[in-house]
């Protein structure tokens, strides 16, 4: 049986939280790793499962990984042996992609599988390719993988990205650190974890500007070395809790979090007329029992983030009133709200838009989590519903938010996580 949630609803969150590092910057911290023949030690480090796929990838093709603690990771990748990195589960994940920027800039080859991830719209990754091809290299796609080699060794490059993508961004930044002369790349993404990882490979003598802004200039330098680098905490891992304890009308401290990455977050739970105290490196949220409905458009940061789109969207389906949630990056990310509505809530969606009716209560019911911010969501959903409420295939989940039940469960949450149908069994009964 697959791991399942099971939880009773109706028990407003209460207490403090601590979040960890990003995952998504921890992502293209590990792959930029890779650049160095010196020891690489990066703290706050998420375990979770994105995390610990990526780092076992790095282990196969030879680099030395060692954990010192749960958040600590070691990473010595002088005795890498090869450039083709491919197993069952670096095929399920989408920062596989980030193996290919980091193999071409220091070994001017790889062969990396075309990158899974969660099934949210297309998700090409055409402008990584495009990026990849201005530096000097070849890209083919091979076998569903992407097989990219520089025989004279990558040079810098003016690069325009025709969509402004994450991905893209990280992936050509980790290419040209350590390409021949100078790199611009404009349109770029702006998200905090970009501003990380290039500040990672800053910490190891890249010379990068500009990351946060529209456009990255990078000067390439012959060699990186070592470094010890703590990783930002997680914008979407605090935004999920932020939700959940607006959402419960509950009160909640939300530790280790930069609130300016917060903001969108914050802005719309205003919005509805919830409480934010921020504080240096906290903020609070004070679920209002009335919430007002309020519209939310998806964008590229300082925008409202896609992968808050679905817990922003369970607590407007409690809100009293209607609001228009727009989903602008992802075509395919509302596929949770049939899910959603086995447990009474009442949104319609059409293309990319849904129209969220709110409605006083929600009810317990048998749920798929169908993708990491979707299960999230389900499971805040639960949380706030009369009775009972399993989420299934938390799988998705676990790729994203360390201990998720453990962290609820402190905030008073009852919730269980299920291994077997036995333990499932034993949680249902006692939930009742
Ligand atoms: C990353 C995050 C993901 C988040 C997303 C947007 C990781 C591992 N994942 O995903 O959690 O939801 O950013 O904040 O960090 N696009 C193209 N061509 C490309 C690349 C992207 O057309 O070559 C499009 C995508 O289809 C999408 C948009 O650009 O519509 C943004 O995608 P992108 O920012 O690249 O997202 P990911 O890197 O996949």
């Amino acid at each position: 049986m697959e791991q399942q949630f099971i939880m009773r609803g109706g028990r407003p969150l209460h207490g403090e939280v601590t979040i960890g590092g990003a995952k998504n910057a921890a992502l293209g911290i590990i792959a930029g790793a890779l650049l160095t023949d010196e020891e690489v030690i990066i703290e706050n480090l998420p375990d979770v499962r994105d995390v610990n796929v990526m780092l076992e990838a790095l282990r196969e093709i030879g680099a030395r990984v060692s954990r010192t603690d749960r958040h600590t990771v070691s990473i010595l990748a002088s005795e890498v042996s090869g450039v083709s990195v491919d197993d069952e589960f670096i095929r399920r994940i989408r920062a596989s992609y980030y193996f290919i920027g980091a193999l071409l800039g220091k070994y001017q080859r790889a062969n990396v599988p075309l990158p899974g991830g969660c099934a949210i719209g297309s998700r090409p990754i055409d402008q990584h390719i495009k990026g990849f091809r201005a530096l000097g290299s070849e890209v083919q796609i091979r076998n569903g993988c992407v097989a990219a080699e520089a025989e004279e060794g990558l040079r810098g490059a003016h690069i325009y990205l025709d969509v402004v993508s994450v991905g893209a961004t990280i992936n050509i930044m980790l290419a040209a650190v350590l390409a021949e002369g100078r790199t611009i790349i404009e349109n770029v993404a702006k998200e905090p974890h970009i501003v990380d990882v290039a500040n990672f490979l800053n910490s190891m003598g890249a010379n990068i500007r500009g990351a946060g802004t529209d456009t990255i200039r990078i000067r390439g330098v012959r060699r990186l070395h070592g470094t010890s680098y703590a990783v930002i905490p997680d914008q979407i891992e605090a935004g999920t809790f932020m939700c959940a304890a607006a959402a419960s009308r509950g009160d909640v401290l939300i530790k280790n979090v930069i609130p300016k990455h917060l903001e969108s977050i914050s802005a719309k739970l205003l919005e509805m007329g919830n409480t934010i105290i921020e504080y240096d490196e906290a903020v609070r949220v004070i679920g209002s029992v009335m919430q007002r409905p309020t519209d939310v458009k998806t964008l590229p940061y300082p925008g409202f983030p896609t992968d808050m789109q679905p817990q922003i969207t369970v607590t407007l389906a409690l809100a009293r009133g209607s609001s228009v949630v727009t989903e602008s990056i992802f075509e395919n990310r509302f596929r949770y709200v049939d899910e959603l509505a086995r447990m009474g809530s009442r949104i319609k969606v059409d293309g990319n838009v849904a129209v969220v009716e709110g409605v006083k209560r929600l009810s317990g019911a048998s749920v798929n989590a169908l993708d990491l911010r979707a299960g999230a969501a389900l499971v805040i959903a639960g949380l706030c519903a009369e009775g009972v409420t399993t989420v299934n295939e938390i799988g998705y989940i676990q790729r994203g938010y360390e201990h998720f039940e453990e962290k609820l469960r402190g905030l008073g949450a009852e919730i269980e996580l299920a291994d077997s149908e036995r333990d499932a069994q034993r949680f249902r009964l006692r939930a009742l």
